[in-house]
């Protein structure tokens, strides 16, 4: 069990808090073009996200066990179907494939920290800064060494089963990163173009927005808050019963969101003043918060002090992503959490070859959505976790009684249930749906075809 509400909050935020934030948010509102992205992704947050993660604590604490036994345990419980194990299982996977492109993307943040201390961006322009960048990624032993680094780093934590030791950890490292980007917000309000980069961020021209940005954002607020997958039903298991489950989902949703509005607010107005692309790819904040140390007072102090807390926050994640697969093979073969940890681990790192190898040799192999990297990224991030999370919603919904939902949540039967019930049953699983029909291009088609006929 967690000692506390709090601990619960902390490891569930240690595992929402990480790359998705500080990497991935500024880079595909880039890509995505910015105001109309950020709003669709806070509504799916707000909307779609919240509800789900309460669904998936309370579904976790019903199950008590490896988000697996979980689903089939409480889905015979309600409905008698043990099928319902199937949405673990498909978590299982979808966790695979993500740590094996984060370990990669981690593996650059540990080699920053080195560069960081070496001053290595120390009165850089931002043809320095991309020089620097694409010399790491081009390199792909030096790549394959850190993400090895990175993997070994998760599986020594997960085989020792001591995850809470990282508690106390999170509890002061994780506010650390929020000060520190507190402090190049301000760097970027007085040297940074502020007023574009809060522009860019926040004000929507709809008219440019695709489906497919559409499904992008559907796909990040999963993403950044770890749900769709069973992770923080795994989380779940060992809150106590007198834990709100509201009141701890509430709060980590805001912390999750708050950190990633600030990395963005932190990193347009460095790129806009200069000149850098915003929609630059998965380089964007190597190129452009080491621009901002390299021409700031103590730069190289802040920017090894950075690296090192968002390897850090990255390291917390990573565990919640190996995590399932770990209970269940510790769970339901009776293997040693070293075993377990190891052989998901080398599955992991291996997948996450193909990710090293996108950025250097199979730079040029593209399909579907472009390299193995985008590929990876996509399938699990923008498909999987809203399959995930709609099934998850679904079963919460409908599949559960509305006696046994209403005893875990705690929030009596007031508006505040019934908020929930109406999001997790109607708004969640038909925004989900509708976002995938229509970025997959299935209603253009029967509109073509009533067009047509
Ligand atoms: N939320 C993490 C981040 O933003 C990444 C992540 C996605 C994750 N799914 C997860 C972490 C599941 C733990 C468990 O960086």
């Amino acid at each position: 069990m967690w000692s506390s509400k709090l601990a619960f909050i902390l490891a569930v935020s240690g595992s929402a808090v990480g790359l998705g934030n500080v990497w991935k948010f500024p880079y595909i509102t880039g890509e995505n073009g910015g105001g109309a992205f950020v709003i669709v992704y806070l509504i799916c947050v707000f909307a779609i996200g919240l509800p789900i993660m309460m669904s998936e604590v309370l579904i976790g604490r019903r199950g008590r066990r490896n988000p697996i036994a979980t689903m089939r345990l409480v889905g015979e419980e309600e409905s008698g179907s043990s099928k319902w194990q199937l949405v673990g299982g498909m978590g299982v996977i979808g966790g695979f494939m993500i740590l094996s492109f984060y370990s990669v993307v981690a593996g650059w943040a540990l080699a920053y920290i080195f560069k960081s201390a070496t001053g290595a961006f120390t009165g850089t322009n931002a043809a320095e800064v991309g020089a620097i960048f694409d010399g790491l990624t081009a390199n792909w032993p030096v790549l394959l060494a850190w993400h090895t680094l990175f993997m070994a780093m998760t599986v020594f934590i997960v085989a020792r089963g001591v995850q809470r030791g990282l508690e106390q950890a999170v509890q002061i490292l994780m506010p650390a990163l929020g000060v520190l980007l507190v402090i190049l917000l301000f760097y970027s309000i007085s040297e940074g173009n502020f007023a574009e980069g809060v522009n860019y961020l926040f004000r929507a021209d709809f008219s440019k927005l695709t489906w497919d940005s559409v499904l992008v954002a559907l796909g990040h607020a999963f993403f950044t808050l770890s749900v769709g997958m069973g992770a923080v039903m795994a989380y779940g298991a060992y809150l106590p019963a007198s834990a709100s489950i509201p009141g701890t989902s509430v709060a980590v949703v805001f912390a999750d969101t708050g950190i990633a509005l600030l990395a963005g607010l932190v990193i347009f107005p460095i790129v806009f003043a200069n000149g850098l692309a915003p929609g630059e790819g998965p380089g964007l904040i190597f190129q452009a918060l080491p621009l901002a140390f390299g021409q700031m007072p103590g730069g190289v102090i802040f920017a090894t002090l950075f690296f090192l807390l968002l390897s850090f926050a990255a390291w917390t994640s990573s565990i919640g992503l190996i995590e399932p697969a770990v209970a269940w093979l510790v769970e339901r073969y009776e293997q040693s959490r070293v075993q377990a940890a190891s052989m998901v681990g080398a599955t992991v790192w291996v997948l996450g070859v193909g990710s090293v190898l996108s950025f250097n040799l199979l730079a040029d192999f593209k399909f579907w959505r472009g390299t193995i990297f985008d590929n990876l990224d996509h399938l699990a991030s923008n498909i999987m976790l809203p399959l995930g999370g709609l099934l998850i919603s679904v079963f919460a919904g409908w599949v559960m009684c509305r006696n046994s939902t209403s005893e875990e949540l705690d929030m009596g039967t007031g508006v505040a249930y019934s908020t929930w019930r109406f999001l997790a049953r109607f708004v969640a699983p038909i925004i989900v749906l509708v976002i995938f029909l229509n970025s997959s291009g299935f209603i253009g088609w029967v509109q073509g075809l009533s067009n047509g006929g």
